[in-house]
């Protein structure tokens, strides 16, 4: 999503100046343009030559440069920005911007900037500590500069604390979310994802290849466009996305139990969860035995969790999704209308780069009044900004005001 996002990247002289320039090949690796202005003080701990090899843009570090600064002086960086981001950034940059100086051109970039700023502290514990420089950050705040915490553990200076770098992902995403336009503000998403776990006995159970990431990708660009998310996740390996609130369940029964609780406060259901269709009759408490004859197996339907909700969904918006491996349309046509959905997202688990555990998925959204859109192959989270757009379009004026007021 970063993809020709034009990015202003200061570095300050912080021993964690080091790990800008691993910053600065993920903003490149997601199609970011990246312009680096570095302070005299940060070329005493990384060199240029290294953020103009990652970037493959001059490093820019004096502000009288002639030749430079006719070419790309800090009126015509803070103009190209789409965002300034100061990572690691000092005390110093922090009081300096923060009283309105601008005496390099890092400062003077930051004092005639027209888009956001996120500034990325990494300092000393003692220092972060220091209440002029919360205050400072706090004025800064106040003006509506993005600010990331400093991360908490053990300093470079030995010391222990608050005044870590930031972890790169974090940044990354903060980025990613300061760009998104917000403009599923005031809708309450409840999203479900992940495969579910049916035990028959401590140490086993069935389940299936779903690893969560469609719907982990849905909760992150819900909660990128403004909305309010609540995701209720299956067992999966994947980071939870950060800033959503987030339920762990492990069965079926569980994850019904979860969504029940929830779905009173939501105006969005999306069903992304593989629910185990079927569970163990019986869960014996002690390890079952190999034994030497064959071994009788009995399962029992799980309650099918979207058709309770559909039944009484009033007038929130219900997405499923249907994996198939056959009369793809005809047969989710058939259960979005079942299901009382509102749209289905149907693809087919048999295409290669479709379906569980990859990272792109192809699919095709169904609504109820006969509309279809095919997409083609895209990253999951493509793809969920996608049926996030569904939704959006769904909106008629008077809904989303409701939206807005509850
Ligand atoms: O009928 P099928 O299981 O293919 O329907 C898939 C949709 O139904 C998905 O959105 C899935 O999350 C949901 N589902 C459910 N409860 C179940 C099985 C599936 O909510 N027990």
């Amino acid at each position: 999503m970063l993809k020709g996002k034009k990015i202003v990247l200061g570095i300050t002289g912080g021993i964690a100046a080091y790990k800008s320039a691993e910053l600065t090949r993920e903003f490149i690796k997601r199609g970011a343009d990246v312009k680096v202005v570095m302070t005299t003080n940060a070329i005493r701990f990384i060199t240029p030559l290294t953020l103009r090899t990652l970037s493959g843009n001059p490093v820019l570090t004096d502000m009288f440069s002639l030749t430079k600064e006719s070419e790309i002086g800090h009126i015509t960086l803070s103009d190209y920005a789409d965002i300034i981001i100061i990572a690691p950034a000092t005390a110093n940059i922090i009081g300096k911007i923060a009283c309105g100086l601008a005496d390099d051109l890092l400062t003077t970039t930051v004092m005639a900037k027209r888009s956001p700023v996120l500034i990325c502290p990494a300092m000393n514990t003692n220092m972060y500590a220091n209440y002029i420089v919360k205050e400072n950050i706090s004025r800064l705040i106040s003006r509506n500069y993005f600010f990331m915490e400093a991360g908490y553990g053990e300093l470079a200076c030995g010391a222990q604390g608050a005044g870590r770098f930031p972890p790169l992902d974090d940044i990354v995403e903060e980025v990613e979310s300061i760009l998104t336009n917000k403009d599923l503000a005031g809708e309450r998403i409840l999203i479900t994802a992940g495969p579910t776990r049916e035990p028959f006995d401590p140490v086993r159970y069935i389940t299936n290849y779903s690893s969560g990431k469609m719907g982990y990708a849905l909760a992150i660009m819900a909660k990128r466009r403004g909305a309010d998310v609540t995701l209720i996740s299956g067992p999966s390996s994947l980071m939870r996305p950060s800033g959503v609130k987030f339920l762990q369940v492990s069965s079926a029964e569980e994850m019904r139990g979860a969504v029940i609780d929830n779905v009173g406060n939501s105006t969005v259901i999306i069903k992304a969860a593989a629910v185990a269709d079927f569970r163990p009759v019986v869960f014996s408490d002690d390890k079952i035995k190999k034994g030497l004859g064959p071994f009788d197996f009995h399962l029992v339907r799980n309650p099918d969790i979207i058709s309770e909700i559909g039944r009484n969904k009033g007038d929130r918006i219900l997405v499923g999704f249907a994996v198939e491996t056959e009369n793809l349309v005809e047969n989710a046509r058939r259960k979005m209308i079942e299901k009382n959905m509102d749209f289905i997202v149907a693809n087919d688990a048999t295409l290669p780069g479709a379906g569980f555990q990859t990272d792109t998925n192809i699919v095709k959204i169904l609504d109820r009044e006969g509309g279809l859109e095919e997409l083609p192959i895209m990253d999951k989270i493509e793809v969920a900004d996608r049926i996030l757009d569904k939704i959006k379009g769904s909106r008629s004026p008077q809904s989303s005001q409701r939206a807005q007021r509850n």
